[in-house]
């Protein structure tokens, strides 16, 4: 029997989020799911059955908006009293060489995977540290472990997510749990708005094998699904296949 939580996840409208959203609400816990593709986040809704128990509800969100971010969590903790569990996952990776020069994509990914985190956490810390606990799930990447050609921007924004989330394990009552899960390459559509045609060249042989989103789900609902003196601190998935 699940112990049934309330999690709130950003970035549900595709790929790993909206297969961890759909996961964990069959599992039995309450999820609120976030993103700014409310067309998308319906879909979401329609074709998940939560089982009795769990539930699946969605709300416009961008997480580069602080304010926004802010009324996701109040609302959320007016709604069902509290907040269990908040999974930073909303991401951007428009790839490109540094020479490029596509600087806005560089804000993007930073506005996004490191503004949007701090964002995160921003909204939920005060709640944790009222009720003493709480659990920060964030979803970084292998990017957080390496850098390669066309992703030094993308790749420190997940070295940023790594630093940020192990900063808050050190410097938090350790009853805030806090798990970072570092996917390698995973069925989303996370490289479709890579406009560079070098780069987008090479993600389609990078991304051949890859894996399906479900495989983050469970990792994820494993490290929510531990008991309050386990923290499973950092997982790192992949393709089989992948080096
Ligand atoms: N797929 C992989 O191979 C892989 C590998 C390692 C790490 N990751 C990480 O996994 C996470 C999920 O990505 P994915 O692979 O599932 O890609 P995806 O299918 O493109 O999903 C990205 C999600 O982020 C949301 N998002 C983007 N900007 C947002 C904003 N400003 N506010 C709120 N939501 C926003 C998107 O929703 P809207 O556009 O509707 O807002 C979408 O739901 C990302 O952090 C990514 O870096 C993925």
């Amino acid at each position: 029997m699940t112990d049934s939580k309330i999690v709130l996840i950003t970035g549900a409208s595709s790929g790993i989020g909206a297969a961890t959203a759909a996961h964990l609400a069959r599992a039995g816990h309450h999820v609120i799911a976030g993103a700014r593709r409310e067309d998308r986040l319906r879909d979401l809704v329609e074709s998940t059955d939560a089982t009795v128990g769990g539930s699946l509800s969605v709300r416009r969100l961008d997480v580069t908006d602080r304010a926004d971010v802010a009324s996701f969590v109040d609302d959320a903790v007016a709604n069902h009293g509290q907040v269990d569990v908040l999974i930073n996952n909303a991401g951007v990776m428009p790839l490109s060489r540094l020479d490029a020069l596509l600087v806005e994509q560089w804000d993007a990914m930073i506005d996004v995977n490191v503004r949007g985190l701090l964002n995160g956490i921003a909204a939920t810390l005060p709640h944790f540290q009222g009720r003493g606990r709480g659990h920060f799930v964030t979803v970084a990447s292998i990017g957080a472990h390496q850098v390669v050609p066309t992703g030094a921007v993308y790749c420190a924004t997940k070295h940023a997510a790594w630093a940020i989330t192990e900063g808050l394990r050190l410097e938090l009552d350790p009853a805030i749990r806090v798990t970072t899960v570092s996917p390698g390459v995973v069925e989303s559509e996370l490289a479709d708005t890579i406009t560079d045609a070098d780069a987008a060249a090479a993600m389609s042989i990078y991304r051949a094998h890859a894996i399906g989103p479900e495989a983050i789900a469970r990792a994820v609902a494993y490290a929510i699904g531990e008991p309050d003196d386990v923290d499973v601190n950092e997982l790192i998935l992949r393709p089989t296949r992948q080096r």
